[in-house]
């Protein structure tokens, strides 16, 4: 079977691993500290906080605003994370449409959807094309709302030249197996705003003002002593993901300029066949291609398009289906009687489809991909 991802793992991993082995410190660490500032410093923000997934990280990110009542906007098309981030925080998710192209939060429609009780709103770079974030800046900086990024797709993605992820108050990545870099669990928020980094660095550590590492290690000498300053998580990274981390890092671009050429590929294959649509990229951006999300125009077609690729030993998948048709949401908006509005997205995940993409695809499975596909409607 074709998986639809394949993680990049070799030796530079696992010579990464076996430092922090030979130190004999696997917990949040030195490493850890040294994976924050070297993402950091890819992404061109001041502060890094490393988390043990993005799920975390959009929970952190959420709290550490001091939200714990209102409305925080979320796009309709994310993983359900984004909106649990609300949800945790005692806050409402806000379902604000998609555009038809980038499938990102549509700004017309945040216009629409924000009212006094609006604490946050939450982009989200699907799939990891960026969102149109000066569109959603003027309007966020308009009415004085914090904007988190939800970059858990989109390593690596350029807006304008800038990286994703150092566009708003602070930006949560995801590191999970599959994604454009992974520490097999792991996740990352960024942000200039020094406050709010200390505040996240106690948050994902319980609460606690000072880690066992600055304790042990960086203070003069060893002191047990610290405080809880406020009600935290257990969500801190650790070092064994961080030394995986690193060596990702290194080859992050690299990475995704493999996606790329697949992607390419696949788009040539494709553009003859007037019943499919490719992946769009807007002129101002690049595209971290996580995701190569397909979409037949007859929503009739697709779940018998992944029938017959599954019968060809391809495996896909949908990313994703719209919030606010999951069971818990919908008995979530109905008991808040919230109506919920999202006409491109109800619309547009129906005919939405992920085919196998990743870094060391052969060209023997991109070729039975396309076949795959193209016959399906020869
Ligand atoms: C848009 C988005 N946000 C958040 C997450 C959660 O990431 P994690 O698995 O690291 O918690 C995901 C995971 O796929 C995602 O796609």
């Amino acid at each position: 079977m074709i998986p639809v991802f394949k993680p990049d793992l070799g030796e530079e991993e696992l010579a990464e691993i076996k430092k922090v082995f030979d130190s004999h410190w696997i917990g949040l660490g030195p490493k850890t500290r040294e994976f924050e500032e070297a993402f950091a410093k890819y992404i061109g923000t001041r502060f890094a906080v490393g988390t043990n997934s993005a799920t975390a990280a959009l929970h952190l990110a959420v709290a550490g605003l001091g939200i714990r009542s209102g409305e925080v906007i979320v796009p309709a098309v994310t993983f359900v994370s984004t909106a649990h981030a609300a949800v945790y925080c005692g806050a409402r998710p806000v379902i604000c449409d998609v555009n038809k192209d980038t499938l990102c939060m549509e700004p017309d429609d945040l216009q629409r959807k924000i009212t006094p009780r609006t604490k946050a709103i939450i982009p989200v770079h699907l799939g990891g094309h960026p969102c149109d974030m000066d569109a959603i800046n003027d309007i966020a900086e308009d009415k004085g709302i914090p904007v988190i990024e939800d970059a858990a797709n989109a390593t690596g993605a350029l807006y304008k030249d800038r990286k994703i992820g150092s566009l708003a108050k602070s930006a949560c990545f995801s590191f999970h197996a599959v994604k454009n870099m992974t520490t097999g669990e792991g996740g990352m928020i960024t942000t200039d705003d020094e406050k709010l980094a200390k505040k996240l660095y106690r948050l994902r550590w319980v609460g606690i003002n000072k880690d066992t590492w600055n304790r042990a290690y960086v203070s003069a000498k060893y002191s047990w002593y610290y405080e809880v300053t406020e009600l935290g998580w257990k969500y801190h990274l650790n070092d064994v993901p961080a030394a995986i981390g690193m060596a990702q890092l290194r080859k992050l671009d690299g990475l995704n300029a493999g996606r790329r050429r697949i992607v390419e590929r696949y788009n040539a294959a494709f553009k003859d066949a007037s019943w499919l649509r490719t992946p769009y990229e807007a002129d101002n951006v690049r595209h971290a291609y996580w995701l190569y999300i397909l979409r037949v125009n007859d929503p009739a077609h697709r779940d018998n398009l992944i029938k017959h690729l599954a019968e060809k030993e391809i495996a896909t998948s949908v990313h994703f289906m719209p919030v606010h048709l999951h069971p818990y949401y919908q008995r979530f908006f109905k008991s808040k009687k919230m109506a919920v509005s999202a006409p491109v997205a109800d619309d547009e995940w129906r005919r939405m489809i992920t085919l196998p993409l990743y870094p060391s695809m052969t060209d023997d499975e991109v070729k039975q991909v396309v076949e795959g596909v193209l016959s399906f409607m020869a």
